[in-house]
Parts: structure tokens; sequence; C-alpha cells
């Protein structure tokens, strides 16, 4: 963006300099310089290291939250500075250790407290002149005629990036979880033989365990796996022609920056990241990694070892995703170490004892379909029926779960190993619960453990937001005089919008009084125009720190000025004057649907529903059929507003990106609407449309049961969270505790359709949603509803 700064006053330099330092703690003390001369050393502290030429590599030390300090390499120009290199993931150091390139030219990391090194670079011969922190990513150690001595390159860790090549005899190690750079389970290797493999390895010993890529029997010998230049990876003959391709599909290098990880979860995968958000029309929303092939590709089918832990941890169900192996706990079972799901699950009741008499009353079987250990168990039936089985389980008390499948059953004790869900599998699985289980409380007080460390890992969020902030703010003060030529724009052209002044406006709300709502980045009042005949309107007003440029808040306001549904808020105009950014909506009279659900008197069941339908078809509306697509981000009852005959009408549409709070928001947003947001906002994974289509079923749980989806002060515990306790009633047949006779008996058949609707919704794994179009198909009884995979996998959210 242009602008111009004929005369600067002393008064705008100083406010320059003051947000500038602002800025710091992002970038922190970073040093551009080509080459690293002989006896300069870095201490560590988060941040502190020696950048690339062009800056998008750094070498150096960052802090990992609570543990200490870790050397590496990562991509300095993007907020979550991935790593792709590091020395000392096994063993950190403290703050204020050093790494040194000594005078004589070994490079070193020292801890504060013990003399001998904690990590050297160990160059094959003397001599080395300088050390250089390269634009490849590469950490060079070169010698006086330029030849590298020593390069982060040989030495990989879990990463390899364009120009690097992996060599006979050079291993990649996964990291122990995302955050945990200390070795993990899996390696990926090229044998000094030539054989690629990815295997398993017998934790904490380093030998290796079992071969999960390639298949069995095939085998491939090569010379060298070569990432090169324009971005296809591929095993090579000493020749260089492909013996096997591993990812071929590219995007340009000047636009994306590329990796290859073997991850945490055992997966080798190519991923790009656009450099730009400018470039290419990537939508802000859309700014993170993203994956462009993997393999193998399903790992938790190609993991066929029936003795310890598999992709997943004993106990648990691994199920595959494009995003990777996803590990979950049976019902009635949950993770050792949340932070570490890779661990496994434990039981979270006490076992069937054998002195027991029956157990009949005491357990229950939790049904999950496509679901199966098929590799271990200690009993089998032919020709049986299920129930049979079932008898003959619970009076068995080395039972803990049954597979059926087809006439046959097979009995299977604990741990349970090498278990996966997968659509192939034409087998259920029943687990064997103890009827008065504690799994719910369990479920509860864990609630937030999990977000902690997600809170942790975000602060590099944090710190963007804060430095795209300030560059906005600055960008505004030096676009002042600009602005002020130019107050008014004009009326959007092809769109009936109205372009207000801040003064019309403030008339209007009598100077911003009559408050109606208030977001986190937002304050909506009650307005009154009176140049349009006494019309009410709700004037909602942005926050000045937010916003983009101007052209970008032009493009989005008149994108939600472009839609036009029945079921959403109509914008009637907006207000962009200096720093004020104002969108003037039509006022709904009957409030939001939270004061409507959850107010005074429980609605009709037949108001209900139109409600819910009509949220749908707005919903589908913004996904599918208005001319750009609109992620919503934050569908809540409290956006669900109610026109004059209270027909549901979403409003708030389209501000999410206008906003730009795409990463930012899993920080901020999440205390207030945490029950609504789908698990990819926690998993730092892409957000599409079935985020929205999660949050609607939430809301749809909400619509169907008339009661917020979380409420402290019920009677028992496992009626606090609404899905949990929803799920159970309907899996039980017992739903008359669910509605507690509240509701006509003729409905109840339709509702109880209407939550397995919801629970398609919440599925864990954005692929099993449906889209709006389907969920719409459904409410509208278009379409047979299926009963729901298994909610376990809810558990991952809740827990
Ligand atoms: C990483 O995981 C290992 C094994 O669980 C543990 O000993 C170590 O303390 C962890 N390190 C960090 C930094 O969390
Ligand atoms: C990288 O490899 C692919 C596949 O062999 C090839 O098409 C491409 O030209 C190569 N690029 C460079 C820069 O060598
Ligand atoms: C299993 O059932 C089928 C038909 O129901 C019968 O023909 C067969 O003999 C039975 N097999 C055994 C082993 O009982
Ligand atoms: C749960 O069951 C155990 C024995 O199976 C019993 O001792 C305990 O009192 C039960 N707890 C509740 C809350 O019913």
């Amino acid at each position: 963006m242009a602008f111009q700064l004929q005369y600067p006053s002393p008064f705008l330099l100083l406010l320059l300099l003051i947000l500038l330092i602002q800025i710091m703690p992002f970038p922190a003390i970073a040093q551009t310089q080509k080459n690293i001369a002989l006896g300069t050393s870095l201490t560590a502290k988060d941040g502190n290291c020696w950048t690339s030429p062009s800056g998008d590599f750094a070498f150096g030390f960052q802090e990992i939250v609570n543990h200490g300090f870790i050397l590496a390499i990562w991509f300095n120009k993007i907020p979550e500075r991935t790593i792709v290199w590091s020395a000392n993931g096994d063993n950190l150091v403290k703050k204020g250790s050093k790494v040194e390139l000594t005078e004589d030219g070994r490079l070193m990391l020292k801890d504060t407290s013990t003399v001998a090194p904690i990590w050297t670079a160990d160059a094959a011969a003397s001599g080395v002149a300088y050390a250089a922190m390269l634009d490849t990513g590469n950490f060079v150690l070169v010698n006086q005629d330029s030849n590298n001595l020593w390069e982060s390159f040989s030495q990989p860790t879990d990463t390899i990036l364009p120009t690097q090549t992996i060599n006979h005899g050079s291993t990649l190690f996964a990291r122990r979880t995302p955050s945990n750079y200390s070795r993990g389970r899996f390696l990926f290797t090229l044998e000094t033989g030539g054989d690629l493999s990815l295997r398993i390895t017998n934790i904490p010993l380093d030998y290796v365990n079992l071969l999960y890529w390639p298949p069995t029997g095939t085998s491939y010998n090569g010379f060298q796996v070569i990432f090169n230049q324009s971005g296809s990876i591929y095993l090579a003959a000493q020749t260089r022609s492909i013996i096997y391709m591993i990812s071929d599909k590219t995007v340009s290098m000047e636009d994306y920056y590329q990796r290859a990880t073997l991850e945490y979860n055992g997966v080798f995968r190519h991923h790009v990241y656009p450099k730009s958000i400018d470039s290419n029309n990537v939508k802000a929303e859309h700014v993170a990694w993203s994956s462009l092939s993997f393999m193998p590709s399903n790992i938790c089918t190609s993991i066929t070892w029936y003795a310890g832990p598999s992709a997943c941890g004993l106990n648990s169900l691994c199920k595959n995703d494009e995003e990777g192996p996803v590990c979950l706990c049976p019902h009635g079972y949950s993770f050792v170490d949340p932070s570490d799901e890779l661990k496994g699950c434990r039981q979270n009741f006490v076992s069937q004892s054998c002195d027991e008499a029956s157990s009949e009353d005491l357990f229950y079987f939790q049904e999950m379909q496509n679901t199966d250990w098929p590799l271990t168990y200690y009993e089998h039936f032919n020709n049986v029926s299920d129930d049979w089985c079932k008898q003959n389980c619970l009076n068995d008390c080395f039972c803990a779960a049954l597979v059926f499948k087809e006439d046959a059953c097979w009995k299977k004790g604990t741990p349970f190993i090498n278990g996966r869900i997968d659509p192939t599998l034409s087998s259920k699985a029943l687990i064997k619960v103890r009827e008065n289980s504690t799994d719910a409380r369990k479920h509860d007080s864990s609630t937030f453990k999990r977000i902690e460390p997600i809170l942790l890992s975000s602060s590099a969020f944090l710190n963007f937001f804060l430095l795209f902030i300030t560059c906005f703010l600055v960008l505004r003060i030096l676009n002042y005089r600009k602005a002020n030529a130019n107050m008014l724009y004009p009326v959007i052209q092809g769109i009936n919008l109205k372009c207000f002044t801040y003064t019309e406006l403030k008339q209007a709300t009598n100077g911003f009084t009559e408050e109606l709502g208030r977001g986190s980045f937002s304050t909506v009042f009650k307005g009154v125009l009176a140049s349009d005949n006494g019309k009410c309107v709700a004037v909602k007003r942005l926050d000045t720190t937010v916003g983009e440029n101007d052209l970008k808040f032009r493009a989005e306001v008149s994108s939600i000025g472009r839609t036009n549904h029945r079921n959403l808020v109509q914008l009637v105009g907006f207000c962009n004057e200096r720093q004020n950014r104002i969108l003037v909506y039509e006022f709904m009279s009957n409030g939001s649907l939270e004061s409507f659900l959850f107010g005074g008197s429980r609605p009709s069941w037949c108001k209900r529903k139109e409600i819910a339908l009509g949220t749908a078809r707005g919903l589908l509306y913004l996904h599918e059929l208005c001319s750009s697509q609109i992620i919503h981000c934050d569908i809540k009852p409290q956006n669900i507003l109610l026109d004059d005959s209270f027909t549901a009408r979403i409003s708030d549409f389209g501000v999410a990106k206008l906003l730009m709070m795409d990463q930012t928001r899993m920080a901020t947003k999440f205390r207030g609407t945490k029950g609504y947001a789908a698990p990819e906002w926690f998993k730092s994974l892409p957000i599409t449309v079935k985020a929205d289509v999660y949050s609607f079923g939430i809301l749809l749980l909400e619509i169907v049961c008339c009661r917020k989806h979380y409420e402290a002060k019920m009677e028992h515990e496992g009626q606090m969270i609404l899905v949990d306790w929803a799920y159970h009633c309907s899996q039980q047949s017992k739903l008359h505790l669910l509605f507690e006779n509240n509701e006509a008996k003729d409905d109840i058949e339709e509702m109880e359709m209407y939550l397995k609707i919801a629970f398609w919704c919440i599925q864990d794994n954005p692929a099993f949603r449906p889209t709006m179009k389907n969920v719409t198909r459904m409410l509208e009884g278009n379409v047979e509803v299926l009963t729901p995979p298994s909610p376990s996998s809810l558990q991952v959210q809740w827990k």
C-alpha cells in the first residue's frame, strides 16, 4: 500500500519508535549477517538468533515454555517459527546458556552449569573460517576455500528442506509430541545398504521394532532421497534417476515455504505454507502449514504388529484422517497423558472382579461401528448371536470387549492392542463398561488441562497479532492526511448499501448509548435512522484496533453486503471514516436465540424446529450459494437473531474475516464460546466450512434439548455436558431422562432424529461431518438419517 508522508512531525516519529519497540518481542534480537566470525556467541533467550540474508531462516534459541531452551533452525518469517532442525531436543538448556563459534572453529552449546559442552558440531577437518545461516535453511561451518566442513543439512533431525538430501546411513527421528523435540517412536531411514523405510522403534531403546512402510514384500533400494529445488521428493539411484516418487505434487517455490517432516505420529508429510496472504488469493483463514502429500496412506492399518504400541498407544483406537492418524479412547477410557496421546488410554472404572457373582447389572456394552483390534484375541466363537456373546462376556471376568462380525465373535482382554476404526472394517466392537463408572466426571476435571498447552503454544500467534495491529496503527496514522482528504467513500457500486457518516450514526444512536450487545472486537448499539422514516437499526462498532487496510475493508463489506437471504441479518450500510469502522444492520425485534431458548418458558418444538431449519438454510447459503463462500466461524445462539415473525436470522457473518481473527481467534475467542468451537481450532488445523457444521451441531443439540451445552448446576455430573448426556441418553434409549417429560409424545421421534443429525455434525473428523446441504436435507426429512458413529471421538474435545 502506498502512502505519502511529506512532513513527518517529531511526534509521529516518536510514536513510531514506541511502536517499533513494541514489535521487538517477535523477532527479538535478530542479527542479519552473512558470515558469523570466529569467537562470536549467542546467549539463550527466546528468539535470540542469527538469520539468513533473506531472513527466511534463523539459527538460535527458542524457548520451550517451562522446560528451557532449544538450539534450533526455524522458519523465521512465519508466526509459528516452525523448527526444522534442533541440536538438543533431548537436553534443553537453561536461560543464559551459550552457543559459541570458538576461536579454533568449533561450534559448541554449553549449559550455564556444566563445563563439558551439551552439543558440538563435529567438523570433519579443522580450519573453520566462519559460520553462516544460508537462505536454504542450511547452517554451515566453512573453511577459507569456501568448502562446507559441517552442515546442518547432513545432520537432519525430523525435517528436510528443498535442496536437502538424505544419504546412506541417514535417519530422521520423529519428535515425541508436537511440542516435545526429544526423540519419539518413529524413524525414517535410508540404510547403508540402500533400503528406504519407515519404522517404529522400541522406545526408550533405539533399536528398530517394526517396519510399517513400504508394505511387506516391497523394498526400495536407492542411493539418495532428494528434495529438489522445485519441491519434488524422491528416492533416486546413483544416476539420479527416480526409483520411487515420494511427493510430486509441487507448488511454486516463490509463493510457498516447504518442508517434509517425519511427524510425531509416524507420518512422513510434505507441507507447504503460503509466503504471503496476498499472493495467490490465499484466504486469510487458511494461512497455516498444509499437507501436499504423505505416507503411508493409512498408518493405522499399516502397522500390523501383535505386540506393543502401534500408531496410537495401548487401549486406544487409531482413526486415519487426511491430517494424520487421530488417537481416540474407547468409551469408558481416557488418555493417560492428554499432552501425549501416544501414551495410550486407561480404564476409568474398576475392572470386573472374578469374585463378582453376576455382572449383569454392573456392566453395559458400548457399541462402536467399524472398530476392531484385529491382531489379538483370546477366545473365538462361530455361529452365535451378539446377545449370546454379550452374555458370555458378562460372565467372564477376563473379557473387556467383544468384536462381532458376521455371526462370529472374538473376546478381547486389556490392554487392547493395535485398535483401529476404519470404514473398511465390517466388524463392530462392544466395549464392556462398568455401569456406575466415573468416566463422565473425569472428562470434566480434565477439560482445562487440554486447553492450557494450546494457549501457550499460540503465544507466537499473539506476538504476530500484536505486530500486525502495530503495523496497522502505524499505517493508519501515516494515512491520516490522505483519509482526511478522502473522507467519504462513494456507495459501493452495484450493491444497495448506504455509506453513513460518523456524525449521522452518532445521532442515530444518541451518542452510542443504548447497547444491545458486546463481542470481543465490537459493540452493538440500537439506532434510529431519522433519514429513513425512523427505521430501527443495529449499529455495530468495530474496535478501532482491528481491521485491515481500507481496500480490504471495503472488499469484505461488499461481500457481506452482497449476501441476501431470508435467514441472514441484512447489512444496511457502513461507515469507514478515519478510524471508525461501523456496520449498520437491520434491527431484529425479537432478540437472540439465546434468550428465546434459555429465557423464561420453553418454546414449542414446532417453533424450535423452524428455527433450526432456518439457521441451517442460512448457513447453507453462506457456504454454498452466495457469490464468495463465507465461513461464519462463530455460530452460537447469541448470533442467531429472531425477526418480527420469529424467523431465524444469522448475524455476524463475514466478520471473522474482516477482523483477520483467523489465527488469534484460537487464543482470544476461545474463552467465550468454547463449547461451540470445532476441534480443528485447537489443533491448528485449517478451518473449513465444516467448522461451522460442528458449531451448528452443538446449537442443534441446544435447540432440541432446550438447554445450554454446559450447565454446572445439574443434579448429576454426567448431565453437565450436554453432548455427553444427550449421547448417553440416546444410546441407552432413555430420552425421557433428557427431555424430562417436557415434550409431547408425538414429537419425540422427530427430536430423536434431530439429535442424530446433531451427532453427525459434531464428529471430531471434519470429513465425517455432513455438508450443510446434507444437514438441511436431513432436517427436512428428505434423506434417511443413519446411526451416527461412536461419540468417543467427542472425548477429544471434551477432555
Ligand atoms: C519430552 O518427553 C519425554 C518423555 O516423555 C520427557 O521425559 C521430557 O521431559 C519431555 N520434554 C519436554 C520438553 O516436555
Ligand atoms: C525436480 O524433480 C522433478 C521430478 O523428477 C522434475 O520434474 C523437476 O524438473 C526437478 N526440478 C529441478 C529443479 O531439478
Ligand atoms: C452354522 O450355521 C449354519 C446355518 O445356520 C449351519 O449350516 C452350520 O452347520 C453351522 N455350523 C456349525 C459349526 O455349527
Ligand atoms: C459403584 O460400584 C461400586 C462397586 O461396584 C460400589 O462400591 C460403589 O458404591 C458404586 N458407586 C455408586 C456411586 O453407586
